[in-house]
């Protein structure tokens, strides 16, 4: 397995790859690796002839009082796991290259990025957006493999695709449970025992939505009230939102007419916990 520390470097790999007609598949990630990420690597290994992952914490996507600083971090064993599975190339630039210091273009989605994650954390998507556009140059791969985790987070990917003309294809890959059901986070080893038992909470919660929804309810305030109820009782946390938009627009609406995705972001102690599941009503 290549490891890849510059841009030009990339570029270059990439370049050759593309000459002899190979197709690259790119996992973009910011490192302590899963199951849920290793799951995007096996949808890469199988599309693509070459799969490149890249490993960057990216400073631009956290705001001030966030938790970059904490982010858990260990390269190594990152690079023995991508190895073990078959990745050809691991692209792990420095932050003074992506960013230098007169560094000051940035990518903005507008619509898709103002709702659910949008209000509690400014800025984030920009820094997202800008970031994943700076990996798609770099690495210029044929498709890019994301997670359902990060709905909101895929919804903006694919519109800025969209949008610049991008040569490539978005594939989004289902989120990947622990046994209780909590989404695979590299967040999850900052909980303490009791947070982590407590936060199956969230997937329970999101499950009951989805069947009232299918069962019929077509009340967003009622399912809504409902699994806030649920969380409240389960764990001791601060919600920041639970929400049901359009799975297309992720609009927040109160009356459930087609296709939705049920979101939340809790908060257990420093860490923000997000998770999703996508529901339609019977029929649509
Ligand atoms: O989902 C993530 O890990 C990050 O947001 C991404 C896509 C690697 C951009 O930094």
């Amino acid at each position: 397995m290549k490891r890849i520390h510059t841009i030009a470097k990339m570029q270059h790999q990439s370049d050759a790859w593309r000459s002899a007609g190979l197709c690259i598949g790119l996992v973009p990630t910011m490192g302590f690796l899963h199951e849920g990420h290793l799951s995007l690597v096996d949808h890469s290994l199988k599309a693509a002839d070459r799969t490149v992952v890249s490993i960057f914490v990216n400073p631009l996507q956290f705001g001030p009082k966030e938790d970059f600083a904490i982010y858990p971090r260990d390269l190594e064993r990152d690079l023995n796991l991508l190895s073990r599975r078959g990745v050809d190339a691991v692209f792990h630039p420095a932050t003074a290259e992506f960013y230098p210091a007169d560094f000051s273009t940035f990518v903005e989605v507008e619509k898709l990025s103002k709702s659910l994650c949008g209000p509690f954390r400014p800025g984030h998507f920009r820094g997202v957006a800008t970031v994943v556009t700076k990996l798609f140059t770099a690495v210029k791969p044929h498709l890019a493999v994301f997670g359902q985790k990060d709905y909101q987070q895929a919804a903006v990917i694919r519109r800025l695709v969209r949008d610049l003309n991008l040569d490539l294809r978005v594939v989004v890959a289902p989120t990947v449970r622990e046994a209780d059901g909590l989404a695979m986070s590299s967040r999850n080893i900052l909980l303490s025992p009791a947070e982590r038992q407590r936060a199956a909470a969230l997937y329970e919660a999101l499950t009951m939505g989805r069947k009232r929804i299918e069962r019929g309810e077509r009340d967003a305030g009622r399912i809504i009230a409902e699994m806030r109820a649920h969380i409240e009782r389960a764990l001791d946390g601060s919600i920041d939102y639970i929400a049901i938009a359009r799975a297309d627009t992720l609009e927040e609406v109160a009356h459930i007419a087609g296709p939705v995705v049920i979101a939340l972001a809790v908060r257990l102690s420093n860490v923000r916990l997000i998770d999703n599941i996508v529901a339609a009503p019977c029929g649509r």
